[in-house]
């Protein structure tokens, strides 16, 4: 019986396979990259926000301590976001008539809570919990970046798994005495492994990377 298919079509099938799965190859690469750039986890961009609130001039020029307004980040789960009361205790006064602040003075009159745009969300299958963190030593800027700078907030870290499990594994390389948690401006010292050791020890600090820990 004569030939259906000419002897190229082989050549032309092995060829068309062989760049099929190059291309899967190629693609899944790109992805891997993908998923690790800012574009994609976000980092260094700021989301919207219906006040355009600047850590940097309340938090770094005025100095505010991050608990005046998250007050709950030492003893809770959540840090908690300030209520617009928290705002007018100084914006009855400073800036009273700007028109950047009128949703502001919107929210105090009619009582609705302004609606600020979530900068860091986990997805809901991973449990995380600020007190342990802040309490065993770990600074806002390991995990959000140097805040007092940013005129607006944008995420500081992927937040992806294995930022969480690097420190995890390695809580001597990011532990700092629990007086610099809140100094935005800490940097590791050249004997950071020495210290954090000893920080280690001393603040009990265990090695916590079973999946349970944050998946529960
Ligand atoms: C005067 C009040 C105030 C102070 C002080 C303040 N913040 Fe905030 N913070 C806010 C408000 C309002 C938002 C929500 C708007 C935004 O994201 O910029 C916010 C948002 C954040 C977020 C992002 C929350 C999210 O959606 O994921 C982080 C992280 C944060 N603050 C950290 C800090 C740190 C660290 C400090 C201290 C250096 C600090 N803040 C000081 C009011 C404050
Ligand atoms: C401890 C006092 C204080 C608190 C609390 C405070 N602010 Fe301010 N805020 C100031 C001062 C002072 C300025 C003006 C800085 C300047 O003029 O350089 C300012 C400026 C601003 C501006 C104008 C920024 C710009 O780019 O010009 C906005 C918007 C603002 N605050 C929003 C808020 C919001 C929202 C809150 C509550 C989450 C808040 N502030 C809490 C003192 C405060
Ligand atoms: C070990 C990493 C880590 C450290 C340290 C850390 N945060 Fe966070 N923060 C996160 C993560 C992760 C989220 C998002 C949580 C979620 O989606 O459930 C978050 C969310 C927030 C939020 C918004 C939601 C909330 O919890 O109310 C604020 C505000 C905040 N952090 C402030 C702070 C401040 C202030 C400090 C330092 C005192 C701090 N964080 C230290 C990882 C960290
Ligand atoms: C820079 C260091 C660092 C980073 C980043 C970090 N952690 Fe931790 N985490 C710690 C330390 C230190 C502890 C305390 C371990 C102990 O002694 O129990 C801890 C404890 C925890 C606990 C235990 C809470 C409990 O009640 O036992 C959870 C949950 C957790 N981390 C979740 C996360 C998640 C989720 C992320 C990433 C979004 C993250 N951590 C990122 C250092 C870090
Ligand atoms: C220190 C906290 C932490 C521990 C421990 C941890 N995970 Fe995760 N895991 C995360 C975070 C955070 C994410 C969300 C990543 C994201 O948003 O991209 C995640 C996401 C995942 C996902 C979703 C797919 C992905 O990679 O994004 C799977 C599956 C997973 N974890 C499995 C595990 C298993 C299995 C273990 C135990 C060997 C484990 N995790 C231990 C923090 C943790």
């Amino acid at each position: 019986m004569a030939q259906v298919f000419p002897r190229r079509a082989n050549t032309v099938a092995r060829g068309s396979l062989i760049g099929g799965i190059g291309l899967i190859l190629v693609l899944a690469a790109a992805y891997w990259v993908y998923i690790r750039t800012p574009l994609f986890t976000g980092v260094g961009s700021p989301p919207p926000q219906p006040v355009p609130f600047s850590h940097q001039i309340h938090a770094g020029e005025l100095g505010i301590d991050c608990r005046y307004c998250h007050t709950t980040v030492e003893t809770e789960a959540f840090a908690g976001m300030p209520d617009t009361k928290t705002c007018m205790n100084c914006h009855t006064i400073v800036r009273a008539q700007d028109p950047l602040l009128a949703p502001v003075r919107n929210s105090f009159s009619t009582g609705q809570a302004i609606q600020w745009t979530t900068v860091n969300d986990l997805p809901d299958y991973v449990y995380f919990d600020h007190s342990i963190h802040i309490n065993k030593g770990i600074g806002c800027s390991s995990c959000h970046g140097q805040v007092d700078q940013e005129p607006l907030m944008s995420k500081g870290a992927s937040l992806q798994m294995g930022f969480c499990i690097n420190c995890h594994m390695h809580p001597e390389q990011n532990v700092r005495p629990r007086d610099q948690v809140f100094n935005m401006n800490w940097k590791p010292p050249a004997n950071q492994i020495q210290m954090g050791t000893q920080l280690v020890q001393e603040y009990h600090i265990q090695t916590k990377l079973s999946c349970s820990v944050c998946h529960r």
